[in-house]
């Protein structure tokens, strides 16, 4: 077994459900989970069928479920018709149109927007005829590529009306990460604003769009929000600005009828290989799966202000700030800017001001915030909240301890979700008014979930032994293929266990039957939450002239998790300078996006390699962590490169 799958500590703290917040939950108990539990696995098409008919439908279904196992292809809710937007909204103007559905406060205190359902719903229908207006069809790609402002929801939902496929690109990418994706799914429009604003900054997105668009062939028309009014050059014939837009169009626009199986979006991740996988996500099971899990995970309440701090730019922003709470009628908190901007008690002001309940964000935010111990917290009445949740990575205990005690005042259950992009919504979590909590264990399967851990050998992990984390049976919030690449969607997730899905994370089962996460086992970095394949900021690497090769790996970093360690090789005859290495570091930012930045850069005469050239990432891993010892390296085509890379490790 890898030493990484190896678990060292042993958490012995316990959390049960505060007998308050059990009171009020939706499921008040294990057994009661344990029931449902049963059910979602040894009856889920009776299970599922139940629950979508919580969902609004245009036609019923004829199966529940079908799975061709050769092919990796499996449908739920087959002949069934329905759309995603009037689920969101048209389904609760009857009974809540006035109740607010999503809050914005903008980066500066300011700005702040608020929208009822009614309209949302209203804006959702005019943006979806502006997209009619220019040609978008369904089965069309929209590519929404906006800081977080209203319109980025507006404009997902908008797709979702009229059928189109949305692919939405995180702001903080760069142009050339934006036109891979652009060209990988041949988008027709593009979405955009004119910049955005970040730390008391302003950043020209419009120029990174026009920069991605100068050789783009799919886009035809870009229509760009006047978001902080720079004056941005506006391309004749293809730039037309979202207001001008809006104010000649009508407000009525009928929801179409989509199949359950129709695709919803694409988002692009990373994986092992340098081209980011487009995940396609359909209509029914998505929503469905969001829907639920919103519902029982965050214990939705009609009163609660749920505030999840993503960017719509990940996919916890596609589930979990708009398809899974509009789809259950909740009231959003939606904000624009950083949790250390203007000062470091920006979120707790947040909290305070909008007398948030439910908040759900990332250790990697609150190992930053609790740098500046708990002075900030506590100029803050955080009486509010009542339920805490953690996603993108494992949550450290100390992080989960002071989010407890500091952040929750010891009254709220937390939620520490694991899932991923691939997954559409959590698959393993605690229920909060169910189950007792462990710092740092993200507890059981949510409905329908079948995990399973097997070891080094392919057999079953034993109970605390770390391995492999699988999942044996589709549930309906997963992907259904890589977009354009059915092929690639197999030999990632289907070919390692056949028939089941693969998720790329080691876990272990620990004595009560709890899932602890342990990270990933291939060669994906979480740096700050964000998932970044090593492979493609080694290609961005080498696309430098003076870089012959590169491999990057990951480093822990006491905010960020993990940062990117890069082992460099020059070009013949290239003098290593500071200089270059400041270059190369600017380089992967232009390319990729800052989040990509190296944090270290150590040049080296040659890298760890295989006989059959294969860089082993797992030597690097080790030098660039200060581990004692290296490993393994007699398979090294000249293992004495290693000593020369321990010699010049940078501290
Ligand atoms: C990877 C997926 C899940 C939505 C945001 C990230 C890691 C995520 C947890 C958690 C331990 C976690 C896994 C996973 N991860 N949540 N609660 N505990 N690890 O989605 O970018 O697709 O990344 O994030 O390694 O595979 P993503």
């Amino acid at each position: 077994m890898d030493p990484a799958i190896l678990h060292i500590q042993d958490e012995g703290r316990r959390f049960p459900p505060p007998e308050a917040f059990k009171a009020k939950a939706r499921i008040k108990s294990l057994a009661e989970y344990h029931k449902l539990y049963e059910e979602s696995i040894h009856a889920p098409e009776q299970f599922w069928a139940r629950q979508a008919k919580e969902l609004a439908w245009m036609r019923p279904w004829n199966s529940v479920f079908d799975w061709d196992k050769e092919t990796c292809r499996f449908t739920w809710f087959r002949g069934g018709k329905l759309n995603v937007s009037s689920n969101c909204l048209d389904r609760h103007l009857e009974t809540q149109g006035e109740k607010v559905a999503i809050l914005w406060q903008g980066e500066r205190e300011e700005d702040k927007r608020r929208l009822t359902y009614r309209e949302l719903h209203d804006e959702v229908c005019r943006f979806a005829n502006v997209l009619k207006k220019k040609g978008v069809q369904k089965g069309d790609r929209v590519c929404v590529y906006l800081p977080m402002i209203p319109e980025a929801v507006i404009a997902m939902l908008a797709c979702t009306r009229i059928g189109a496929i949305h692919s939405v690109v995180f702001a903080g990418f760069s142009s050339a990460a934006l036109k891979d994706r652009l060209d990988d799914s041949k988008a027709k429009v593009l979405i955009t604003a004119d910049g955005g604003r970040r730390s008391g900054k302003e950043f020209d997105l419009k120029g990174m769009a026009d920069a991605a668009l100068t050789d783009c062939q799919s886009v035809e028309q870009v229509i760009v929000v006047q978001h902080i009014k720079n004056n941005a050059a506006m391309k004749k014939g293809r730039d037309v600005y979202w207001h001008d837009e809006m104010r000649s169009t009508h407000g009525a626009c009928p929801a179409t009828e989509m199949d359950a199986e129709d695709p919803l979006f694409i988002l692009y991740t990373s994986g092992t290989t340098g081209k980011p996988k487009g995940a396609l996500h359909t209509t029914a099971g998505y929503l469905l799966y969001t829907y639920l899990t919103y519902r029982y995970i965050f214990d939705y309440s009609d009163k609660d202000i749920y505030w999840c701090t993503a960017d719509v730019g990940w996919v916890t922003g596609h589930s979990y700030i708009v398809y899974g709470p509009l789809a259950n009628g909740a009231t959003v908190l939606m904000f624009e800017g950083v949790p250390t901007y203007p000062d470091n008690d920006r979120f707790w002001q947040i909290v305070e001001n909008y007398k948030v309940s439910v908040l759900y964000t990332a250790p990697t935010a609150l190992r930053a915030l609790m740098r500046f111990g708990d002075g900030p917290v506590k100029k803050h009445d955080l009486s509010s909240l009542r339920l805490l949740g953690s996603v993108g990575e494992p949550i450290n205990p100390e992080a989960w301890m002071w989010y407890h005690t500091v952040i929750g005042g010891g009254r709220c259950p937390i939620v520490d979700t694991w899932w991923q992009t691939e997954t559409g919504g959590i698959l393993i979590s605690p229920l909060p008014g169910a189950m007792t909590l462990k710092p740092g264990c993200a507890c059981r399967p949510f409905f329908g979930v079948r995990p399973v851990v097997y070891n080094e050998e392919g057999g079953l992990a034993q109970r605390n032994e770390g391995g492999y984390l699988a999942i044996t049976h589709p549930w309906p919030g997963l992907m259904r293929t890589v977009w354009g690449n059915h092929d690639r969607y197999i030999e990632t997730y289907w070919d390692k266990y056949k028939g089941e899905y693969s998720t790329g994370d080691a876990a272990r089962v620990d004595e009560n039957g709890d899932i602890w996460l342990m990270g990933r086992v291939d060669d994906v970095i979480k740096v700050s939450g964000h998932r970044l394949g090593t492979a493609e900021v080694e290609s961005a690497l080498v696309s430098h002239p003076s870089v012959a090769e590169a491999g990057v790996v990951g480093r822990p970093h006491p905010i960020k998790g993990q940062c990117l360690y890069a082992f460099v090789t020059l070009k013949h005859g290239i003098p290593i300078s500071e200089q270059l290495k400041q270059e190369l570091i600017q380089h992967v930012s232009t390319t990729m996006g800052p989040i990509a930045k190296p944090d270290f850069i150590q040049f080296a005469e040659g890298l760890p390699k295989t006989r059959s050239g294969k860089i082993m990432r797992r030597i690097l891993k080790a030098i660039a962590s200060g581990e004692a010892d290296v490993g393994n390296t007699t398979t090294l085509a000249d293992p004495s490169v290693v000593e020369e890379l321990v010699k010049n490790r940078v501290a």
